[in-house]
């Protein structure tokens, strides 16, 4: 019988994280990032820094390891969450494990105040270079978080191993990545002289509108699909689950079943939208 979640009398080694990340398909060389909750594994002997070593033992001096960095904001304007954000100080809010990757020295972190990922190794400071200086997407967290210039693309590019311990995608901020993707992808189809009005009314800062959000509930849904692809893979460490999935087929299935039965993922409101910004785009007849 398995233990139960964060049994604390099970124990978890630097040597059992890194068995763990090897046997769902991290190689030495890669990039990691991964969501966590500390106290479902059991015991980690000797503290977070043994599962940051365990999977820097996984991916070797010539890989890298990053976890999100998110940030606890009251609800403010843009402006004053963008001023207050300093990325040396700032706690990471999204778990215990984050903040002691972002303290550790040699630690690089991006510098954007809704969405910035920390990360150790070898391509640490690529990862996490100008975070939203170009490319600029749109998103209810502004448009530097996802932008093309930012580790959430880069994550993507690299086919990152996008891990989950003791979690879900529940927590998967690759979720919004997945969103402002599908947001841009429709601009792209409105008619050049609507588009900036059409891009306009489609999020504002922290208000997401007609913005195509996906509801928490379906992530998980979601989850299950693409394990049925067979990307998706599953070990333990501990007594928590690992998952493993690589982040550019992640992103590009889960963009391909929103884009197969929008109806079925998206809002009344973000349908509305899209019917009116088809109206009259490439390869529609212009009405009048
Ligand atoms: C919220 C969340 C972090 C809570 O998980 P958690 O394990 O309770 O909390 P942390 O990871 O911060 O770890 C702190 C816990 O580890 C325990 N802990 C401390 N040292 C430990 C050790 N050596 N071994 C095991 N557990 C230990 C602490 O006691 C604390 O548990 P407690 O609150 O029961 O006392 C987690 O559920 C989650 O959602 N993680 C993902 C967050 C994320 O990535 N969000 C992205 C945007 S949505």
């Amino acid at each position: 019988m398995q233990p139960e979640v964060g049994d604390r009398n099970v124990q978890v080694t630097r040597d059992d994280v890194a068995q763990a990340a090897r046997e769902v398909g991290i190689e030495p060389g890669d990039t990691l990032l991964f969501h966590s909750a500390l106290s479902s594994m059991g015991t980690v002997v000797g503290g977070p820094d043994t599962v940051i070593d365990g999977f820097l033992d996984a991916v070797g001096p010539e890989g890298t390891v990053a976890v999100p960095t998110l940030c606890n904001w009251p609800p403010d304007e843009q402006h004053l969450v963008f001023e207050r954000w300093d990325p040396a100080t700032t706690p990471s809010y999204v778990g215990t494990l984050t903040e002691a990757l972002r303290r550790r020295p040699g630690a690089f972190r991006s510098d954007q105040a809704t969405h910035s990922v920390a990360a150790i190794g070898a391509r640490a400071e690529e990862l996490t270079a100008g975070h939203g200086s170009g490319g600029l997407r749109l998103s209810p967290f502004s448009e530097t978080a996802f932008a093309h210039e930012s580790p959430w693309q880069r994550l993507v590019d690299w086919n990152a191993a996008y891990c989950f311990i003791g979690v879900t995608f529940h927590v998967c901020t690759m979720v919004h990545f997945v969103e402002a993707s599908l947001a841009e992808r429709m601009l792209t189809r409105v008619a050049p002289e609507k588009r900036e009005r059409m891009a306009g009314e489609l999020a504002g800062w922290m208000k997401p509108g007609p913005f195509p959000s996906i509801r928490i509930d379906d992530r998980e849904v979601i989850q299950e699909m693409l394990a049925a692809q067979g990307i998706v893979k599953s070990g333990r460490i501990g007594c928590a689950t690992l998952t493993c999935v690589r982040a550019k087929p992640m992103v590009e299935n889960w963009i391909a079943i929103v884009e197969a039965n929008p109806e079925m993922w998206l809002s009344q409101e973000y349908l509305s939208w899209a019917g009116e910004a088809a109206r009259g785009g490439p390869g529609e007849p212009c009405a009048g």
